[in-house]
């Protein structure tokens, strides 16, 4: 029998956005399927991952500071394996090595499915950087499987951006955009949906713009109305959609697809139609206003999260002012903000007009001031409502309560019992804070199929 001893034992640390943390799943089953067990400490590990993001320069930072930690540790246990993955090794390659000695394995975005060979080599005494982008991104053909008992489950639907927004590295780093085929996508789901996954998160930087590469014809909507028929599915969500492209199609499958949540992640970045310009967006104020708009024409509930950039070079007071005013007018359900941070490779380090810490210091407080009362406001709408809270685990503040979430995407922890974990549970919501809401299910013990699919169901 094997001992506890022998077991070669792996730790992954993830940074960055919901696509690193599903590639994080994806290699941890790679590693498992290798014979390596994962562990949550990362002192008994003997292999440590580190999946990084480069997005802005303090996703680069927290990584080096870990890295430097690690390797003092390493100091001490000269057999552990270091190995950096994702964004940040993408864009260092052997720069990193020269940076971090201690390092024995950095591998790019579109390297990950070798991660079994690569640890042999580095097993075998050698070091790796591996940082080619390949034509097709190999683990979009590969299921993965996540652990038993997962009731909400990433899905890749596609790789890759190929919008170019003058900010951004992502398109650098992961590489031009691809689209995963339709029957593996719905095979995967399938799957899912086999093991008890309830509700399906489809992934890809750009989603509504899925299919353009496929010779099949069909588009995110079609995507969305198949999926919508696998059994077991309660429950579809996506992030991340660009205003520019997402369509009436999609608009009007907010009203027609019972399983697609009253929940869209719509990144705006700015206010200002001069900012949205130079930031190569593609689309004006009042584009994105009117889609907002027809989505709620089409769908009354639907909840709009968004993400906002402050101090963009050549961003004014008065561009600032618009972004303010555009925020007063949508009034997100919640927004990511934050400060512009200079990206290597991107377009707008050629722009004119870099601004003062300061001054993005300064708009990013107030506009965080400004949304949190806004995200106030539209949690404290739902005190008193019952909502539909599928079940997801236990709550992470205290174990004694269950976590789960509407279907506009807030999060909603309640006393309950462990075996509704799964379900859809009708909840009262009694508090609203910032980041969740606190509620009593109202009939226990009810079986999710049952219950009325409406998310005002009281
Ligand atoms: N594909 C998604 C965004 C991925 S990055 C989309 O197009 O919406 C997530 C968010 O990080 C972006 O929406 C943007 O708000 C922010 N971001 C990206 N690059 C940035 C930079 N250089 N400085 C500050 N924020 C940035
Ligand atoms: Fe970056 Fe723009 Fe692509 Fe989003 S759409 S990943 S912000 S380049
Ligand atoms: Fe970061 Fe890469 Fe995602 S840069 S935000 S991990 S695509």
């Amino acid at each position: 029998m094997e001992t506890d001893t022998q077991k070669k034992y792996f730790f992954i640390r993830t940074f960055g956005c919901q696509m690193n943390v599903h590639d994080t799943e994806q290699m941890a089953a790679l590693l498992r399927e290798a014979g390596w067990k994962e562990t949550a400490s990362e002192g008994k590990a003997g292999l440590i991952l580190i999946n990084t993001c480069s997005i802005r320069e303090k996703a680069a930072q927290k990584v080096y500071s870990l890295l430097g930690r690690l390797q003092e540790v390493k100091r001490n246990k000269p057999g552990l394996i270091l190995g950096v993955a994702g964004c940040l090794a993408q864009q260092l390659g052997g720069q990193l090595v020269r940076k971090i000695p201690a390092v024995d394995l950095v591998f790019g975005t579109h390297q990950a499915h070798r991660l079994p060979e690569f640890i042999r080599t580095v097993e075998g005494g050698g070091r790796v950087i591996e940082t080619v982008f390949t034509d097709s991104v190999r683990s979009l053909h590969r299921i993965t499987l996540p652990p038993a008992g997962t009731i909400s489950a990433f899905v890749t639907i596609m790789q890759g951006c190929n919008n170019y927004c003058a900010f951004c590295v992502v398109p650098y780093l992961r590489g031009r955009e691809e689209s995963r085929p339709f029957r593996d996508i719905l095979e995967e789901i399938r799957q899912l949906a086999g093991r008890g996954v309830r509700e399906v998160v489809l992934l890809g930087q750009n989603v509504n713009s899925y299919g353009r590469n496929l010779a099949e014809g069909a588009d995110f909507a079609d995507l969305l109305r198949e999926i919508a028929g696998v059994e077991g599915i309660e429950r579809i969500r996506f992030t991340t959609s660009h205003p520019k492209d997402l369509s009436d199609k999609l608009i009007r499958a907010f009203r027609e697809i019972g399983p697609l949540c009253e929940h869209i992640h719509l990144p705006v970045q700015s206010g200002s139609d001069r900012v949205l310009s130079r930031m190569n967006r593609g689309y004006t104020r009042e584009d994105y206003l009117g889609k907002v708009a027809r989505l709620r024409d089409a769908c009354p509930e639907v909840a709009i999260s968004s993400d906002m950039i402050v101090g963009f070079p050549g961003e004014t007071e008065a561009d600032f002012e618009d972004t303010l005013a555009l925020m007063e007018e949508v009034r997100f359900d919640s927004l990511f903000s934050f400060k512009y941070s200079e990206r290597e490779g991107t377009a707008a380090l050629l722009l004119d007009g870099k601004l003062d810490d300061r001054i993005k210091g300064r708009r990013l407080r107030i506009l965080q001031e400004l949304q949190d009362r806004y995200t106030m406001e539209k949690n404290q709408r739902d005190v008193g409502r019952t909502l539909e809270v599928l079940v997801e685990g236990t709550s992470r503040n205290s174990g004694a309560d269950l976590m789960g979430r509407t279907r506009t995407n807030r999060i909603v922890n309640f006393p309950g019992d462990g075996v509704w974990i799964g379900r859809t549970v009708p909840v009262t919501i009694r508090e609203a804070f910032l980041h969740s809401l606190r509620g009593e299910a109202v009939l226990p013990g009810l079986q999710s199929p049952a219950l009325p699919a409406s998310p005002e169901a009281a």
